[in-house]
């Protein structure tokens, strides 16, 4: 036993130490939102991991603007890709990366494969990994976006403060006291928060159809995240073997936590996560809609055509020369950062 030999006098003591500090440390901070550690994070490796990797910037060269508080990230397989599309990477680092060059965001692309979780856990679950490494690596970001590699950004004029991060976007999207569908459909019996105090909002993701799709979202940097994403990567859930696994895993904690709902604004389907038209479940693309989601596309045999359709309909936009000349080169990012390449484990 641990305690053999210390007198009851001095594991007395050190349980009111620990009570105290204990107390201090949690109640006696202004707001949920607040990180107890001010802007650091939680432990002396995530520290190690930020002194050990300079930001890494993608975008910006050439910027427009500098705004620096968004950090989009993409994240791909080395040999997974859609069917049918073979320059699907080219186009969507074309994409993205003029999106984020025009308004001064981050891009963090990283190689889905190459995280390895502690206990062989799917690749899917990598997700959650690469979220924690991107707040690390991009310490001025405030808000992750999280993309789907088969997402096309339709809308290039409109910023995602405009579009959804401003309150007044955040009002304009938020679906208020609506009903969720169940994962895959059909009626969940429950709804979306009446009330949401904006500056509390810590994640936000699409209601639609289909129910919630964590293949677009957008995540603040905040301790309430930073424990989401440690609860999210739960055994549990894992061992639940679920269709949908981390997205049934998010949409577990939403259903069953006022704590993770408090802080999550759902948004109509279209603001955040559109369709084609050959998607039966949910609402589909309209023009002006920022972006549109081929969710589960890859293993569908219109999907090649209706990409291409897509791709076509999106706001005429000029590529930057250097994001051009890298594509020609061989120095593109597409899935440039990879775990355990001079990295430390988080
Ligand atoms: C991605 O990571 C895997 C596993 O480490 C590796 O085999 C593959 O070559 C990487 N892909 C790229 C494009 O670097
Ligand atoms: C959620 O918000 C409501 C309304 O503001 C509040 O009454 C409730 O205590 C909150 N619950 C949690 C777990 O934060
Ligand atoms: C982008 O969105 C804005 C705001 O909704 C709209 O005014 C504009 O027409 C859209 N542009 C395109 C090219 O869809
Ligand atoms: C797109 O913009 C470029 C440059 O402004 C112009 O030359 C081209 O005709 C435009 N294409 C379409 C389809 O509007
Ligand atoms: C590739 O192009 C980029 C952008 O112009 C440039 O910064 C980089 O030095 C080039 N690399 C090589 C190996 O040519």
């Amino acid at each position: 036993m641990l305690n053999e030999g210390f007198p009851a006098r001095f594991r007395l003591a050190c349980i009111i130490v620990v009570a105290l500090f204990g107390y201090i440390l949690f109640f006696h901070r202004e707001s949920l939102n607040q990180p107890l550690w001010g802007s650091e994070l939680p432990n002396s490796a995530t520290q190690r991991v930020r002194e050990k990797c300079k930001p890494y910037s993608s975008s910006t060269e050439n910027l427009q603007q500098k705004d620096g508080s968004v950090v989009m990230v993409t994240a791909s397989a080395g040999t997974a890709g859609m069917q049918g599309i073979p320059d699907l990477k080219e186009m969507v680092y074309e994409n993205r990366m003029t999106y984020a060059n025009k308004w001064g965001y981050e891009h963090m692309w990283a190689n889905i494969t190459s995280y390895s979780l502690p206990n062989g856990e799917p690749v899917y679950w990598n997700k959650i990994p690469v979220l924690q490494e991107a707040f690390v690596r991009y310490p001025e970001a405030e808000w992750i976006w999280w993309l789907d590699l088969d997402i096309i950004i339709m809308n290039m004029s409109l910023s995602l403060g405009d579009h959804v991060l401003s309150p007044e976007g955040m009002a304009r999207n938020a679906a208020v006291d609506e009903t969720i569908k169940a994962p895959g459909g059909g009626p969940s019996g429950w709804r979306t928060p009446k009330t949401l105090d904006y500056d509390e909002v810590n994640f936000m993701i699409a209601s639609g159809n289909w129910g919630m799709n964590v293949g677009n979202f957008l995540m603040r940097r905040s301790e309430w995240s930073d424990w989401l994403l440690d609860l999210w990567i739960e055994p549990l859930y894992i061992n639940q073997n679920w269709i949908f696994p981390e997205n049934d895993g998010w949409t577990h904690m939403y259903r069953h936590h006022p704590i993770v709902r408090n802080h999550t604004l759902c948004t109509h389907q279209r603001a955040l996560n559109a369709y084609p038209e050959f998607n039966p479940n949910g609402a589909h693309w309209q023009p002006g809609d920022h972006s549109v989601h081929f969710a589960g596309c890859g293993t569908h045999k219109r999907c090649p055509g209706e990409w291409n359709k897509y791709w076509n309909l999106r706001e005429n936009y000029t590529v930057p020369d250097f994001l051009k000349q890298k594509l020609k080169n061989g120095t593109a990012e597409i899935e440039n950062i990879q775990r355990g390449v001079g990295l430390p484990e988080l």
